[in-house]
């Protein structure tokens, strides 16, 4: 748990949120990995978006950095971030110095601690952030509150349920079941990403697109690289949550690397929503701008 001090957090949210992957080295590395194969989805996300010069963005969990850093380039400016994670936040530090562009305001802390301002950003970005929050519209409404009348919401999240690998081993079943139950341990959702849209509603943002990214591989392409490296590396922590066992997690790690040894082995990725809502210009009390 982070500190609570002058929580901003309402009544109900859950102050015993864990992160579940940490900021080991180990895994920083693997973040910059899944990142170089999906920073095209969201730099054509960006595109769509019109992200341009002058733009005031927020970032949530912007990890490695690199969306943060293309973020700048697009604004020619700083751009904010809430980065719970302490080594992230000064690699962060780091990496902002270095491109002339001006310091950015880091909130190192969860982001409901985070005191942001009202009414200010014209986008608030984040990327596989809201699949470990617990009470995501609690989440939403603040991010919501932080965003000027006519501002973006868009938020890159997993919509699990496409997850496949063919031919399809027996625990496969059990297996989905202990991914969701992990991030369910913390109140986390790894299914978030097809929630959004209504979770939007709730926070007063209108909705503007939902465009789904589903990657496939074959042995030895970077989708199944991606996908092996992290769950491969999580297995044995998946295998603590029943109905999952202990020997259906060791079979499963022995069918996974013979299938890589296969040409004919499929690895249909989990999908990643891109799902971007607007604030609306006005409210019941009339236009706003
Ligand atoms: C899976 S990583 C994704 C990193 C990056 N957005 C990317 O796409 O590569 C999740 C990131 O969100 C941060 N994070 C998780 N929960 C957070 C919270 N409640 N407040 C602020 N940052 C959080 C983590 O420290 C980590 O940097």
């Amino acid at each position: 748990m982070t500190a609570t001090r002058g929580s901003v957090a309402p009544r109900g949210a859950d102050r015993h949120y864990r992160y579940l992957l940490g900021d080991s080295r180990r895994e920083a590395a693997r973040l910059r990995a899944q990142a170089r194969l999906w920073d095209p989805t969201a730099r054509a996300l960006f595109d769509r978006l019109g992200v341009r010069r002058g733009w005031k963005v927020l970032e949530i969990g912007p990890g490695q950095g690199s969306l943060h850093m293309d973020l700048r380039r697009r604004v020619k400016g700083p751009v904010d971030a809430v980065e719970r994670s302490p080594a992230f936040a000064a690699r962060l530090r780091l990496l902002c110095a270095r491109d002339g562009l001006g310091p950015g305001r880091i909130w190192e802390t969860d982001l409901l601690d985070a005191p942001l301002p009202r009414g200010l950003y014209d986008l608030v970005f984040a990327r596989w952030v809201f699949l470990f929050l617990p009470n995501p519209e609690v989440h939403l409404r603040k991010l919501a509150r932080s965003l000027r009348p006519g501002g973006l919401m868009a938020i890159e999240d997993y919509h699990r349920e496409t997850f496949a690998l063919v031919p399809r081993p027996p625990e496969w079943t059990n297996f989905l079941a202990a991914d969701r139950a992990f991030f369910a341990s913390q109140g986390g959702d790894v299914s978030v990403g097809g929630r959004l849209p209504d979770l939007y509603g709730k926070a007063g943002l209108r909705l503007v697109e939902i465009v789904p990214t589903i990657k496939v591989g074959r042995p030895d392409s970077a989708v199944w690289t991606w996908l092996s490296t992290y769950f491969l590396g999580v297995l044995d922590r998946y295998a603590q949550l029943p109905p999952f066992t202990k020997s259906q997690a060791a079979r499963l790690r022995r069918l996974w690397l013979r299938a890589a040894g296969r040409t004919t082995s499929l690895m249909i990725a989990p999908a990643v929503l891109d799902v971007v809502g607007r604030k609306p210009r006005t409210d019941r009390r009339g236009p706003l701008s």
